[in-house]
């Protein structure tokens, strides 16, 4: 009994342990996402945008003119990516692939987005899939707010 237990116990703490570092990992790899983000998505794609921006951006766009910046804020492609591809899986598996071949077909943009920007370059394919991995993943984790929460703050 008393051997049964010390093996319960460590298993235990081999598991914690496990447990522990692969959320460490994570850590790193959002980390690491970020640069890749600062690095390969963020002349086209801003982190985020207030609601502010939002309303003035759009008034820009009926005018006719072109918005400060060349694609949809990753905050609202994060909320509209994860609103078709919730889980965690399947969002990485779409943002590697979408950013390697995109096309208007796969695309779950707002048809908006295609019209204003078109369709974006395939930027995934200069790139280690270390990096797509990290990148993914950091738009999964960074952002937590669902597409209809998004839209009733950033009405568009
Ligand atoms: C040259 C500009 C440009 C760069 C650089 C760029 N994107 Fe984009 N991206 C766009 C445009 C434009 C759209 C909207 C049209 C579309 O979805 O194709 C978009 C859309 C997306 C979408 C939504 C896909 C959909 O339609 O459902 C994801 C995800 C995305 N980008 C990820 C990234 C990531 C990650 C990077 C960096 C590794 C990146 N983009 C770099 C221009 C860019």
């Amino acid at each position: 009994m008393k051997k049964l237990l010390t093996g319960f116990v460590a298993i235990s703490v081999l598991v914690a342990g496990c447990q522990k570092k692969s959320s460490e990992n994570l850590e790193l790899e959002i980390k690491k996402g970020y640069l890749v983000y600062k690095n390969n998505c963020s002349m086209c794609h801003w982190e985020t945008v207030t609601p502010e921006q939002i309303r003035n951006i759009r008034k820009m766009v009926k005018e006719g003119k072109r918005p400060p910046f060349s694609a949809p804020p990753m905050s609202e492609v994060s909320a509209r990516v994860k609103k078709f591809y919730p889980t965690e899986e399947k969002f990485v598996a779409f943002v590697k692939d979408y950013i390697t071949n995109p096309s208007k077909e796969k695309g779950v943009c707002l048809p908006m987005a295609y019209k204003i920007f078109g369709v974006m370059p395939p930027v995934g394919r200069n790139m280690s899939e270390d990096s797509k991995e990290a990148v993914a993943k950091w738009l999964y984790y960074r952002f937590n707010m669902s597409w209809e929460e998004f839209m009733k703050k950033y009405p568009h």
